[in-house]
This record gives C-alpha cells, structure tokens and sequence, in this order.
C-alpha cells in the first residue's frame, strides 16, 4: 500500500510517499529556516503562509520522486498534531482535501508518533518491543514505554524547556545561528573540558527532566567571558547527553525494554547517539538523521500501520495543537 504522507506542524514543508509503512519512495522537506533565522525562531504567521506556497510544488515533488501520480496512491495521512495551529492547519486540510477529491482513505496522524515510527523506516529487522522511546525535539523532552504497536505509556518528560528548546537558546546566548542544535554540535567539535562544571538534574525519584537551571548557569558562564564559545558548547552539550543517556538507560534497564528507540530532531546529535549506544543495555535504534528532523516520511510509516488495522480518520476531525499522548 503506497500512501501519500503530508506533515506541516512547525516550519518545515514536507511530504513523502511510503510503502507499506516501512519503504521510503520519496521524502521531500521545504526547509524555512533561512527564513526564520532573521528572527532567531519561529514566527508562526510567516511559517503559515509559507507552507502555503511550498505545500503544493511539495507534494509535486513527492509524487514524481516516486515516479507515481495521485492514480497510483492508496491512501493519504496528514500531521494532526501536535504544533502551531496555523502551521498545521495547512497540511492537513490539503491532506483532506486530496483524499475527499480521490475518494481515498483518509488517516491523521499525530506528529510525536511520527517521531518514533522513524524508527520503523530504517533497513533490517524491526524494533522489538517492548521498547523504550526517547522523543528529544524541539518542542518535546519523552520518555515513552511502547509495549506494542499504537501503546504508549509516558513516564517521564521535561518540567520546563525541551531539550532541543535549550539547545536553540543556549545557541542563541552563545551567538550562533538558529536553529542552535547543529550550531552548537558543530562549534562542540572544536571544545573541550573545562573547570566550569554545569549543573545537571537528575529530578531524583523521577524519570523527568529539567533544563532551565543549566540554561541560567550557561548564561552565567557566557557573562562571565572566561570561556571561548567552542568549550562553552562542549560543557553544555555533555551536560545534556548525560542527563538523557543517564536517565534513559537507567529506565531502559528497570522496564527490561528490548529496544531503546530514539526520535526527534536532537537524536541528530552525534554525541547523544554515541553516548546512549555506550550506557544502554540493550540494542539503541536512531534513524538517520533526515529521518530525525522533521519529515513526512515518519508520518507515512504510522499510517502505514495504522491503515493496516483498518483505521481512518474522518474528514470532520480537526487539528489539536497540545503536546498530548493520550490523544496518540
Ligand atoms: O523534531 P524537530 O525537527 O522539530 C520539532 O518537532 O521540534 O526538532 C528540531 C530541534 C531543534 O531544537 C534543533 O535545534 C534540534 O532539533 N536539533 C539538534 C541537532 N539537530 C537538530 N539538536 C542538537 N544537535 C543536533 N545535531
Ligand atoms: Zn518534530
């Protein structure tokens, strides 16, 4: 079953044609972030208004990288949510929209699924379960036990910034480019240790997370001008992976989970994916990276599934916009 996979929740357009949920004809991602940069994140109306200009030579593009027409696709899924209303708004009504005029199934797909099920595009043997899932993006720090498919419990999550959220600022306080996550990867590379220990915490007796203590402390540390911007984003970085590696092998390992499966943009960190690779007890699955970021190829690997177990979404349901897992 080939179906065509839209996804706008935040500022990248993309559509995808997967088979089956598991092959990748064609993934296609407009990228705004050129735009934004001027204004150091996302503006949500310009973000709108720009999907509305990429979604339709998006789509174009989609199909004819998968050498099909809309003649030659079984069914379309559209991101539901979570993300910015407007955003989403536009994705998912040319998703229905396309499926009304077809006469084609039709399912709505939730974006931190999307995530995870990224996991389910990568060559070889499946993920097993019961698995434990890390989403680190921008708007999302989860840590999901799935016990199988569609299953999701959350038991822990973040209490304030999303790892990628403190990423982005922490780039922004350094002086780097938005989006900050591969900015400050990138300026890490050159860093190193120094006596600067900033803070991590553990939220004992929990499996949550919290980022905006060691926000403040690199903002203090960028005040103070001791340190060069490399090793400030070396610091910061290994800050983050040990809290994430730390708590998500510790779970790992109490659950008896087969599988750790990482999702979200930050699972493109290199040394997030060493480090939970090293600390797991069990076989660590991260897509590559253009499967991470925001696509709608993971949108089309759920519904893949989902399609499969004779779901559809009716054209009436709108979007939501709350990160939610119940609604998963
Ligand atoms: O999943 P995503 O594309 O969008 C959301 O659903 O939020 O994630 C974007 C986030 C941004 O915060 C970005 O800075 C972060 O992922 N990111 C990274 C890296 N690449 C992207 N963070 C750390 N290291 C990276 N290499
Ligand atoms: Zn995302």
């Amino acid at each position: 079953m080939k179906v065509l996979a839209i996804e706008s929740s935040c500022d990248e357009t993309a559509a995808a044609v997967i088979e089956d949920g598991r092959v990748p004809r064609s993934s296609v991602v407009a990228s705004q972030v050129d735009l934004h940069a001027k204004y150091g994140g996302v503006v949500p109306e310009v973000a709108s208004r720009q999907h509305l200009r990429n979604l339709v030579p998006v789509i174009t593009e989609a199909l004819a990288a998968a050498a099909l027409t809309l003649d030659g696709i079984d069914a379309v899924a559209g991101t539901k949510g979570p993300g910015l209303a407007g955003s989403l708004l536009v994705g998912y009504n040319a998703a229905k929209a396309i499926a009304f005029g077809r006469d084609l199934p039709f399912i709505g797909i939730n974006h931190l699924e999307g995530h995870i099920y990224a996991n389910w595009l990568v060559e070889g043997p499946e993920p097993q379960f019961p698995a434990l899932c890390l989403v680190v993006s921008g708007g999302h720090t989860d840590l999901v036990f799935m016990r199988s498919h569609g299953q999701y419990e959350r038991l822990g999550g973040t209490r304030d910034d999303a790892a990628g959220e403190a990423f982005d600022k922490v780039g922004r306080l350094l002086g780097l480019p938005f989006p900050g996550g591969p900015h400050v990867a990138r300026a890490a590379l050159e860093g190193g240790p120094t006596k600067l220990h900033l803070p991590r915490a553990w939220m004992h007796g929990t499996f949550d997370f919290s980022f905006s203590g060691l926000k403040t402390a690199a903002l203090h540390a960028v005040r103070e001008e001791q340190h060069r911007v490399e090793d400030l984003a070396w610091e910061f970085q290994e800050a983050v992976v040990d809290v994430l590696a730390g708590k998500t092998s510790r779970l790992a390992r109490e659950l008896g989970a087969r599988n750790v499966l990482v999702a979200g943009g930050v699972a493109a960190n290199l040394r997030l994916r060493e480090e939970l690779q090293r600390r797991c007890p069990v076989p660590v699955r991260i897509p590559p990276p253009k499967f991470c970021t925001d696509n709608a190829a993971m949108i089309g690997a759920v519904a893949g599934h989902r399609l499969a177990l004779g779901e559809r979404s009716p054209l009436e349901e709108d979007i939501f916009t709350t990160n939610n897992w119940a609604r998963v």
